[in-house]
């Protein structure tokens, strides 16, 4: 696909793969939400969330899929709604979503907020057995305030959530998401914070069912081939485990031969996007001494407004906004007394990334990673942190601000 025009690379993936199946039962859903806010003159983001899957068979039984839960857009969605914004939440089906995400998965199951309260029988109960679920008593207030804000979204249909799972799903929902968001203008914002596979199976290589790991006798290959099935497995195409009894005769790795997904990038900014609006997307990196450094040549590739940068290991606590204009690069962090604890974070790892771009730039580099792990003594404040979001939703509030005033 290298000498394609990024328009005939969009006709070749769009004609090569079917619609989702709930393509246009979001579309329609989508249009009324949009007419509804376009009539109020109101700003509407677009907020991509969670992975995309790549299936190794048509009939898919086994994917290929990766590490992120959903949480930046999860949370990202309240603080827009928050400043009053309304969100459309394109989210891989079943990863954490707004104000439920509170209460949901593993780390925080909702059960855990709740109790059995006692209830005497002249309460008019069935007895004290039977006392009513609530929600415990230090869970209250922070539960009101989630939930408040849940009902308000809800009640002034300013959330619209809509799943996907492949990465085929999430191309083409994008795609029709951002050509039905024209008539927004200016008032539209693109925050695609979607981990989007790079690399996937296309559909003219895909068997039709699932890869086999063992031998299939001869017997049920003959009758195959003698009802006529086009997709009579040929033994070249078979896969023979490693821990059979007997060992495999014809023993054969799984090798998977993946071809790059199109960038869609350069098509939303130049072609499916509103005129006028705002496009954001994100850049994760593991390397600090790259993250910088691919974050600007995304920019200068794709020529939208701001990539966010972000590193596996600190993204709770650190993003950096790359911008065509000066000040270019700036870093956003949350005070380190305000870090809320991570499983997967390295709170060492703080602030490396601006040091090696310090380095690079010839400068000093005196600027010594600021941070160190949390002492047990500071799991308090932990409990108390703050999200990232907080600081960035907030920013780009205001440039995406600024862009609607100097097109007035
Ligand atoms: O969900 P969490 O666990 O909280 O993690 C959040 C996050 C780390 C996933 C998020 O903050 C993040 O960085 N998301 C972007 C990951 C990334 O590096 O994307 P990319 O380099 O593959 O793509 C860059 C941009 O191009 C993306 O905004 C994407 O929407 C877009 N893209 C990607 C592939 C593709 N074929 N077409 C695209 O348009």
């Amino acid at each position: 696909m290298g000498e394609m025009s990024p328009a005939q690379a969009e006709s070749m993936y769009f004609n090569n793969y079917p619609p989702p199946k709930a393509l246009q039962k979001h579309e329609s859903l989508a249009r009324a939400f949009i007419d509804y806010h376009v009539e109020a003159n109101r700003r509407l983001v677009l907020v991509t969330s969670g992975g995309t899957t790549v299936p190794l068979e048509n009939q898919t039984v086994r994917f290929i899929d990766n590490f992120s839960a959903g949480t930046r857009g999860a949370t990202s969605a309240e603080y827009f709604l928050q400043a009053g914004y309304a969100v459309i939440f394109l989210h891989r089906q079943f990863s954490l979503l707004p104000y439920s995400r509170h209460y949901s998965h593993s780390t925080n199951c909702f059960l855990d907020f709740m109790d059995e309260a006692t209830c005497s029988s002249s309460a008019g109960g069935e007895g004290p057995n039977h006392g009513p679920i609530v929600v415990r008593d230090e869970y209250q207030d922070e539960m009101r305030d989630v939930l408040r804000q849940y009902r308000y979204a809800k009640k002034n249909n300013l959330l619209l959530l809509l799943p996907f799972t492949t990465v085929s799903e999430y191309l083409f929902e994008l795609r029709s998401l951002a050509q039905l968001m024209r008539p927004l203008g200016p008032n539209a914002l693109f925050y695609l914070a979607a981990a989007v596979s790079d690399f996937f199976i296309p559909r003219d290589r895909m068997v039709e069912h699932k890869i086999q790991s063992s031998e299939i006798p001869d017997s049920v290959r003959q009758q195959q081939q003698q009802q006529g099935q086009e997709d009579a497995i040929d033994p070249a195409d078979v896969y023979t485990g490693e821990n059979e009894a007997q060992p495999p005769t014809n023993s054969k790795k799984l090798i998977i031969d993946l071809d790059p997904v199109p960038k869609f990038l350069h098509r939303l900014v130049d072609g499916w996007a509103p005129d006028g609006s705002m496009i954001v997307s994100f850049k994760l990196e593991t390397d600090p001494g790259i993250l910088v450094y691919k974050a600007r040549t995304a920019l200068q590739r794709y020529s939208h407004h701001l990539v966010i940068g972000n590193l596996l290991s600190t993204r709770k606590w650190e993003v950096v906004f790359v911008t065509p204009d000066p000040p270019h690069e700036r870093w956003i962090r949350v005070p380190k007394s305000k870090r809320s604890k991570s499983i997967s974070g390295v709170e060492d790892q703080v602030g490396l990334a601006e040091h090696s771009r310090q380095l690079a730039a010839g400068g000093g580099g005196d600027q010594a990673n600021e941070s160190r792990p949390l002492a047990a003594d500071e799991s308090e404040l932990s409990r108390n942190g703050i999200e990232i979001e907080s600081l960035i939703i907030p920013e780009l509030i205001k440039m995406h601000s600024q862009m609607i005033k100097a097109r007035t």
